[in-house]
């Protein structure tokens, strides 16, 4: 080997051991750059004869180019090796199934509470939606409930550490009964000294909180309150709405209702209502379903009306429970657990 073709080889050894393309561009500094020994070699020429200076000269130059062919192929070789790396980092799987989207679902409750207003809202019912922190009077005192009445108790209502301009306690509300007294109010107020109000009609569905906790009782859970209130209504225009109401909301025409004596503070007469099945598992079987009654005086008086002249009647029912009975649920637990696979049945 000559010195021509060791430094061909030498030029080639660097590069293949440049690492990176700048790397590389210093190892060809050394070789062709100005002070570069391909350079160093050219100056030499000057010492020759021109019959010398021809043939090295000749020999530089091939020397020069076989130089340069292995840079271009080195840096052909880091820009691929390059690539190759980007293309590894950045590879996709295109064999890969596609990320789904989760489609969401109405939950039961919603859809039973979709109903109720449906088929409410078809009997000239307003829908009405309050707050679930409630004042002492709101919740109790204006229903007509006494000072000493349980369901103030501790053991019954969830109380918020906040007290109202009274000096009591706010409540999570027990019940949605304080949205007829809301509702009413405002409703009076805007017909306050004309001749004549138009009827109220509304029910209220919304969340509801209790202490309680069991197979049939969850602290919080759903309650849909019904106000009828006019100068001519009475406990026949219950039974007859609220006979139409289940027999839509079950699609059971035979359905039969019945009105059970009971007692609330803020009605009277009042009644339970109990529904019972023509058929399937449940036939025959009474079932509770709601609470019910002629509106009490002392709360029609609380709606700022007067009673002498307006009445009418007031119901809540549970939808939760509701939803049991038209699905065929036996746990209310399994509504507010949040599994999946529960739910996406009914979806
Ligand atoms: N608020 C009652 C409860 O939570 C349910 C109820 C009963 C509501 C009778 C009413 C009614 O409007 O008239 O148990």
């Amino acid at each position: 080997m000559n010195d021509l073709d060791q430094l061909v080889a030498a030029a080639s050894a660097d590069f293949a051991a440049a690492p990176t393309p700048a790397e590389l561009e210093n190892a060809k500094a050394r070789f062709l750059g100005k002070a570069g020994r391909v350079t160093e070699l050219l100056k030499g020429l000057a010492a020759l004869s021109p019959e010398q200076k021809k043939t090295r000269g000749a020999e530089i130059n091939q020397t020069k180019q076989r130089i340069e062919a292995a840079l271009t192929a080195r840096r052909a070789a880091l820009a691929e090796a390059e690539l190759e790396a980007q293309l590894r980092a950045e590879a996709l799987d295109v064999t890969l199934p596609g990320r789904q989207r989760g489609v969401g679902g109405l939950h039961p409750v919603s859809r039973t509470m979709e109903r109720i207003e449906a088929i409410f809202g078809s009997m000239g019912f307003d829908v009405a939606d309050g707050p679930e922190i409630e004042t002492d009077w709101m919740s109790f005192t204006a229903l007509n409930n006494p000072e000493n009445h349980p369901a103030r108790s501790m053991q019954d209502t969830f109380y918020v550490d906040m007290k109202d301009e009274g000096g009591r306690w706010y409540n999570l509300r027990p019940h949605t009964s304080p949205m007829q007294v809301r509702y009413a109010r405002a409703h009076a107020a805007k017909y306050a000294g004309m001749d004549t109000m138009p009827e109220i009609r509304v029910i209220a569905p919304g969340r509801t909180y209790r202490v309680d906790s069991d197979a049939t009782h969850s602290p919080m859970f759903h309650q849909c309150e019904g106000l009828w209130i006019g100068e001519n209504v009475s406990f026949k225009d219950l039974k007859v709405v609220f006979t139409e109401f289940c027999r839509k909301f079950f699609e059971s025409e035979d359905l039969q209702l019945r009105f059970r004596p009971s007692f609330f503070p803020f009605t009277e007469p009042s009644a339970e209502i109990d529904i019972a099945f023509a058929s399937g598992p449940l036939k025959g079987k009474w079932l509770e379903v709601a609470g019910s009654g002629q509106v009490h005086p002392n709360v029609v008086r609380n709606f700022g009306l007067d009673p002498e002249r307006y009445i009418g009647f007031a119901f809540g029912m549970g939808p939760d429970r509701l939803a049991m009975l038209r699905y065929g649920v036996n746990d209310l637990r399994l509504f507010f657990e949040n599994d999946l696979r529960f739910l996406r049945q009914f979806n």
